[in-house]
């Protein structure tokens, strides 16, 4: 990485870092009004979509160790790694303490999923530092979109503990989010048209994580209603990401088609 990039991403981490420290942090023992818990404010609907977060949110090893060796020499992107892999500890961490301590799942119950879990390996979807600052922009949008809906359901259904929990959860997603759009702007300030090039790269091989890790991950986002449509996805995530980079779908279209093998 050029001298002026590893200053800019360093710099970039470092306000990221203020803003979290002072203002972000939350923990899973004071922040959450556990003591509110309601089980008639939930529904079997409702604990399947909690579950089918934690276990995304679980493969936590595996996207920690797969993005740490990517950026370990780039020193701005290596600590974010760092910080984001302990925020992201808790989102698990949170959803299965909701489930457990409700009674909607058991110990034993937990064990299973987690044995389903540790058995596959999430491996990284994109080979370089700048494609996945791309798959982290959309990612960790379209999760925050997923959360906040659950958050708003939760609040419509009184369960205060559940719209806690995805209020301070997608609050961190947010975050992360920015990162890696301000990310994304860097490279595309460095080089437009090999950024560009790779967001329609990465845009077009889109999938979240959990897809093809997690046992029929879409139908049961379908079936509790938690998932996101891909009409949402563009709406709420691709164009307000490429307004802010200040790209289009056009741009992309061209880049695209750029990319395609000729027939
Ligand atoms: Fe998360
Ligand atoms: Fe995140």
């Amino acid at each position: 990485m050029a001298v002026a990039m590893r200053e800019k991403t360093y710099r970039l981490y470092l306000d990221y870092l203020e803003t979290a420290e002072t203002k972000r942090r939350w923990n899973i023992f004071n922040d959450i009004p556990w003591d509110e818990f309601d089980l008639a404010k939930t529904t079997p609907a409702t604990a399947a979509s909690v579950e089918i977060f934690c276990a995304e949110e679980m493969y936590l090893p595996d996207y920690s160790i797969n993005g740490l060796a990517l950026v370990r020499d780039s020193f701005g992107p290596a600590w974010f790694q760092a910080a984001w892999a302990f925020e992201e500890s808790r989102h698990g961490l949170v959803f299965r303490e909701y489930l457990t301590r409700s009674g909607l799942r058991t110990e034993a119950e937990f064990a299973i999923l987690e044995a389903e879990i540790v058995a596959k390996v999430w491996k990284l979807p994109f080979a370089t530092t700048r494609q996945m600052a791309c798959y982290g922009a959309l990612q960790e949008g379209a999760t925050f979109v997923a959360y906040r809906a659950q958050r708003e359901q939760a609040r419509a259904a009184g369960d205060t503990v559940r719209e806690a929990i995805f209020h301070l959860v997608g609050r961190d997603e947010a975050a992360h989010g920015g990162f890696y759009r301000s990310m994304v702007e860097l490279e595309l300030a460095e080089d437009r048209a090999g950024t560009v090039d790779d967001l329609a790269f990465v845009l077009a091989n889109f999938k979240m994580p959990g897809d093809g890790l997690i046992a029929d991950y879409h139908a049961r986002l379908q079936a509790t209603g938690a998932g996101i449509s891909p009409r949402v996805f563009m709406q709420r995530v691709v164009l307000p990401l490429l307004t802010t980079l200040g790209t289009t779908r056009d741009e992309l279209r061209l880049a695209q088609m750029r990319l395609r093998p000729a027939a």
